[in-house]
């Protein structure tokens, strides 16, 4: 049981699957503790602060230097020196590749068609996303029906000049006349919150600040909304401060008030890392509270029956601890009364649904709906999601009962959109592929037999998915476990190890990598006649929580095991060779890469590693790193700090041995306001890297790393900025490896 969505659930945060291409986003993670052991022990003359000092932290006994340490202020003029200096040395070195301007033409042109989401109903609109193909943010469109001209209704590409404030997350009110949506600048994950009567699309005055990792949801008199904010802190908080994200608040704002008196309904002064999201259930009597500690599918479960608060919301709720321990993950599906239906991970690593009634809370009383399916990952019908070996099954069943009613057909690819409530008569989903940039389907839900109909069909001129072909295999990792790895690539092609080779991973956090969309990739696949891979290693959810545990904690290793045998494998097999072979990761991705590539730098020719993790030792003190100690664990605690300082990649980077043998080709990526994974890993990594392995004389690939300006993790990039972007990386590839461009 993967995602689920459901008829008659839509979850707020799932609205902003509109844009599914792979090259709008960044696979993302990764959604504290005081620096204990940070002790100078000797500094070399005098200068200003941190000048010439050489910072040893002492890690239970152990001394490790960190020389790099004052790269940790993003404003100081020797960081913003050296960043400057690093960007002068690449950007002349991409400029002068031949396949630059080639594959920017090339990507601007096929990258150019209509982009629509799945349209969805609020009050009596129906409301879809839909991008020209080359705007640099989707506009929301509203139509009075299915036929009707749809009118531009919401266009983020007027929130600035230059397309570098996004829309972040939206929540339409119950009756749909109100609409509550996040902007966010140049990448950060501040947001700030503003609303809209639906009507004539009128701008109310109501403006909320300080929101961050935030849910969005109404009350249904429609009076005001749930949302969460933090706490005011010193100096800047536009994205570029890498100070830590503690003690998110949870507040209700009354529509037409200012926010200073918006009402405190959920605090947790002794818990500095707890994030609540607040959820009104369909029928709109109960507020659910899902607590989260870190990024582990585990929550705690509290909730409210707005009918025990006469008053109104006034103050902190009178909440049920009805799971109170975080010892299982609980997502509200819907409720009949006081009967509700979760999705657990309770014994059931590959989840299930169960009925818990609020009236016998009692465990012994829980009842099981859907039960875990022996292989599947898995929504008055329920509509279900499955992920069996990595491509989704879409299911129906009967809510009453759990009996199974029908199974819809699809092709080797992902469900990335489902809209459709309780109310709705009618579903939409929305299907993509490595060959198929987006169907959306529609489903009357009235009309026997039920028979899907394709709504929406996107083709790009220019390019003939008959020409290529997607083959799943299943390899072995070092320990025998078979890796599911899908691999695409022109039909008819030789395996003599002559083709260039792309191959992605992210294996962490519980996210599935599934068959996905992306015009660069295949621009590599057609024009530098490339051999594209993407292995579901292990720390995703590919198999549940079974497959994210083998690849965290302790286990993380695994990750970077799992990659080079799909390595391995795709030179054996003679797809490509290791002078030909790119590895390409993001965020936790990126620190996959800079791991493997300091592992085993002799099995890659290139590395490009986006926004990555490097620093394993310190990561949790700045912005929202303390969540994911659940995945990494902590350099605070001796066992975990073991793991870490085993695979940092900023601790573990030597001249590699032998003759001959040097480090690939390496591109870091990263961006000035990047506050998920604050970019002072890879500068410090880059810096380390090139002091190091840049001075022996073997290395003769370049080091390099790009930092680009009003530029963030991923979330809400310009178009303009993706497509420079990978003009950029694959310029790089193509360059450092030698591959000519095919016409
Ligand atoms: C973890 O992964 C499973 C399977 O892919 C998915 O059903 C579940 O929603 C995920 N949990 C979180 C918190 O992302
Ligand atoms: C996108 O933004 C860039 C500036 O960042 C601008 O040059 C370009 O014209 C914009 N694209 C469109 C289609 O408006």
């Amino acid at each position: 049981l993967q995602t689920l969505f459901i008829f008659y659930y839509f979850n707020n945060s799932n609205h902003t699957r509109h844009s599914t291409q792979t090259d709008n986003t960044v696979s993302g993670v990764i959604a504290g503790v005081q620096l204990l052991f940070h002790t100078t022990i000797y500094s070399r003359g005098g200068g200003g602060k941190n000048d010439n000092q050489l910072i040893v932290d002492d890690y239970h006994g152990q001394k490790v230097p960190d020389p790099y340490s004052w790269l940790e202020d993003p404003d100081s003029e020797k960081t913003q020196a050296f960043v400057s200096a690093q960007n002068q040395l690449t950007l002349p070195f991409l400029e002068c590749c031949e396949v630059r301007d080639l594959f920017k033409e090339r990507m601007t042109e096929l990258y150019d068609y209509p982009k629509y989401s799945c349209p969805f109903k609020r009050g009596s609109r129906y409301f879809h996303f839909y991008n020209t193909g080359l705007q640099n943010q989707s506009v929301m469109y509203v139509q009075e029906s299915l036929d009707a001209e749809p009118t531009v209704f919401l266009d983020p590409n007027t929130f600035s000049d230059d397309g570098t404030v996004a829309l972040r997350g939206y929540a339409f009110s119950e009756d749909g006349e109100y609409l509550a949506y996040g902007t966010s600048a140049s990448g950060s994950d501040w947001v700030e919150m503003r609303f809209l009567r639906v009507e004539g699309a009128t701008r109310l005055e109501d403006r909320l600040e300080r929101v961050k990792f935030s849910c969005m949801s109404w009350t249904h008199d429609g009076k005001g909304l749930f949302y969460n904010s933090y706490p005011d802190q010193e100096g800047k908080s536009d994205g570029t401060e890498t100070s830590t994200n503690l003690y998110q608040k949870l507040y209700y704002h009354v529509l037409g008030t200012p926010q200073s008196e918006d009402v405190l309904c959920a605090e947790f002064p002794d818990h500095s890392k707890w994030m609540s999201g607040a959820e009104v259930s369909d029928d709109g009597r109960y507020v659910l509270l899902s607590i989260r500690e870190g990024c582990d599918p585990v929550n705690r479960l509290w909730y409210c029956d707005l009918q025990k608060t006469p008053q109104g919301i006034t103050g902190l709720l009178p909440w049920v601890k009805l799971i109170d321990n975080f010892d299982a993950e609980y997502e509200y599906v819907t409720n009949e009364g006081t009967v509700f239906t979760f999705k657990t991970n309770l014994d059931a690593p590959r989840y299930r649904l169960i009925n818990i009634d609020f009236a016998s809370p009692d465990q012994s009383s829980w009842k099981e709906l859907i039960p875990q399916h022996d292989k599947d990952v898995i929504g008055h019908y329920l509509f279900v999601c499955f992920l069996h070996d990595v491509k989704n099954v879409l299911k129906m069943y009967r809510l009453s009962s759990g009996e199974e009613l029908r199974t819809f057909s699809l092709d080797v690819g992902s469900i990335v959109g489902f809209t459709g409530r309780k109310r709705d008569s009618e579903i939409f989903y929305y299907f993509t592929s490595f060959l198929s940039p987006a169907i959306i389907y529609h489903c009357d839900l009235t009309k026997e037999p039920l028979q899907p109909h394709i709504f929406r069909e996107v083709t790009v001129k220019g390019f003939n998915p008959s020409d290529y072909q997607t083959t799943q295999v299943f390899y072995p990792s070092k320990d025998g476990t078979q890796i599911p790895m899908f691999i695409v690539h022109k039909k008819g092609i030789k395996l003599d190890g002559s083709h260039p080779g792309f191959l992605y991973g992210y294996g962490g956090f519980n996210i599935s990598i599934t068959p996905s969309y992306s015009v660069s990739r295949l621009i590599f696949v057609r024009h530098l006649d490339g051999i594209l891979a993407v292995a579901n290693i292990r720390g995703g959810g590919e198999y549940g929580e079974t497959w994210h545990k083998a690849g965290m904690l302790a286990n993380k290793q695994n990750c970077f095991s799992d990659f080079h045998c799909a390595a391995e494998y795709l030179i054996k097999e003679g797809y490509t060779s290791p002078s030909k072979l790119t590895i390409n990761g993001g965020s936790n991705g990126g620190l996959l890469v800079a791991a493997c590539v300091n592992q085993r730098p002799e099995l890659f020719g290139c590395a490009v590693a986006q926004v990555g993790v490097m620093d394993m030792l310190k990561f949790h003190k700045f912005t929202i790193g303390h969540a994911w100690t659940t995945d990494f664990g902590c350099s605070e605690d001796k066992e975990q700090f073991e793991w870490l300082i085993k695979y940092s990649p900023l601790h573990n980077i030597h001249v590699p041995e032998g003759n001959g043998v040097q480090y690939p080709a390496v591109l870091l990526l990263t961006g000035d306001h990047d506050d998920r994974v604050v970019p002072l890993h890879s500068l410090k990594y880059i810096a380390t890297l090139q002091h190091i392995v840049g001075r022996s004389p073997k290395q003769t690939n370049p080091l390099f790393i790009l930092v680009d300006t009003k530029s963030g993790h991923g979330a809400g990039k310009p178009t303009s900025k993706v497509i420079q972007e990978v003009a950029d990386t694959y310029s790089f590839i193509a360059r450092c490896l030698n591959i000519a461009w095919v016409k």
